[in-house]
């Protein structure tokens, strides 16, 4: 069978879901803002009236990181006060941008910053990171925040598993060549777009230095009880063999040597289009469901009714994009509250080791003057 194409079927859950149930990704952009602060200090801004143009790429519905635009936009308007200040939020295609507009302009429950900033305008684009967004050099900072771990398609299928970071050997290695090609698209194009002395700030899931990853840092792996519970619905005939085996993740966790390997190697288009690594980290930060849990309220049943809509919230359309075409919605839907049914029953009865802990590895790069 075809490989999908990612922009065909990816959107996280619409109509403000996904910034209400993920939380721990506010968290994971609001604990980074002063690095963005930073970035932007080091460009050296002159207040000489042009458009001051900022992009936020994989933004989903924007919820999550009203905040740290809210700072950042604020800093800006604060150093350039003379330099109108264009907003880009981008995503692919089948995102919910209306919900985009309606957090902008105070018709969701989120505080948006859009009032507190002068002579500020917001516009969104459809079109994937891994395309041009924008015309050649008018972009002055870049960013993007657990995104580029998408990849534009799914490689081939991995038989064991629904994610890369369980799939071996020949699957294993295509999902990391795809990934490879796909960040060095994102930084390419990137390059382009960016003013000389611009900033590309990449806050992006991955693999630490430890072998830790999104829900995998010494608990219960969540990608191998997402894969358990889907092989479990084929092996109760709930779905078939095939589709099982077409679900996977579009997704590559790289590590910070993948990160950087364009950004380093000199003889890499990314080097040689002005590219240049300013600083890279990684940073764990904890499951906001889990902590209250452990820390505070230590009721079972109320972890996993709060823990399992941040992992839907993402996920739901991997799974639901495995399944047959021939079913119908409704069955679609029966089918996949079924499975996170399972999981939310799983966490409930034995909470000990579950945690969606963020893993990123966080990117800054200039682009040469
Ligand atoms: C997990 S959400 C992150 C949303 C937000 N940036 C945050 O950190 O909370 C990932 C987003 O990246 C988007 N995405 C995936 N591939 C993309 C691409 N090639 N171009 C633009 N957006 C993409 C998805 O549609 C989704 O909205």
């Amino acid at each position: 069978m075809a490989q999908k194409t990612t922009a065909g079927f990816m959107a996280m859950k619409g109509s403000g879901y996904y910034s209400k149930a993920t939380i721990g990704a506010k968290h994971v952009m609001d604990n980074a803002s002063g690095m963005v602060i930073d970035a932007v200090d080091r460009m050296r801004l002159v207040d000489d009236g042009s458009t001051f143009r900022a992009s936020d790429m994989g933004s989903a519905d924007g919820g999550t990181s009203v905040d740290l635009w809210r700072k950042v936009l604020s800093h800006v308007r604060h150093k350039v006060p003379s330099r109108p200040i264009e907003m880009i939020y981008t995503d692919l295609p089948r995102n919910d941008f209306s919900q985009v507009f309606q957090m902008i302009h105070g018709l969701t429950d989120i505080k948006s910053y859009y009032d507190e900033i002068d002579d500020l305008y917001v516009f969104a684009s459809g079109t994937s990171f891994h395309q041009p967004i924008l015309p050649p050099e008018t972009l002055d900072l870049g960013f993007s925040a657990t995104a580029s771990h998408y990849v534009s398609r799914t490689p081939c299928n991995i038989t064991n598993h629904v994610h890369m970071v369980g799939a071996n050997g020949d699957e294993r290695a295509a999902f990391t060549a795809q990934g490879a090609r796909d960040w060095e698209s994102m930084l390419l194009w990137r390059a382009r777009e960016l003013v000389p002395g611009g900033r590309l700030c990449l806050f992006n899931f991955g693999i630490d230095e430890e072998g830790r990853y999104l829900g995998n840092t010494g608990g219960v792996s969540m990608f191998d009880t997402f894969n358990e519970l889907w092989a479990g619905l084929a092996e109760d005939g709930i779905i078939t063999r095939e589709e099982y085996l077409i679900t996977n993740f579009p997704q590559h966790y790289r590590t910070v040597d993948e990160f950087t390997a364009p950004l380093n190697d000199t003889s890499s288009p990314v080097y040689q289009a002005g590219l240049r690594l300013e600083r890279v980290e990684t940073r764990v930060v904890r499951c906001p469901f889990e902590r209250d849990f452990a820390d505070s309220h230590k009721d079972p049943k109320r972890f996993a009714e709060e823990y399992l809509p941040t992992l839907r919230s993402w996920s739901e359309a991997t799974f639901m994009g495995g399944l047959s075409a021939d079913r119908q919605p409704e069955e679609k839907m029966q089918i996949i509250d079924t499975f996170y049914g399972r999981y939310q029953a799983r966490v409930a009865a034995e909470p000990a080791g579950h945690a969606m802990d963020y893993v990123h590895c966080y990117l800054i790069a200039s682009k040469e003057r």
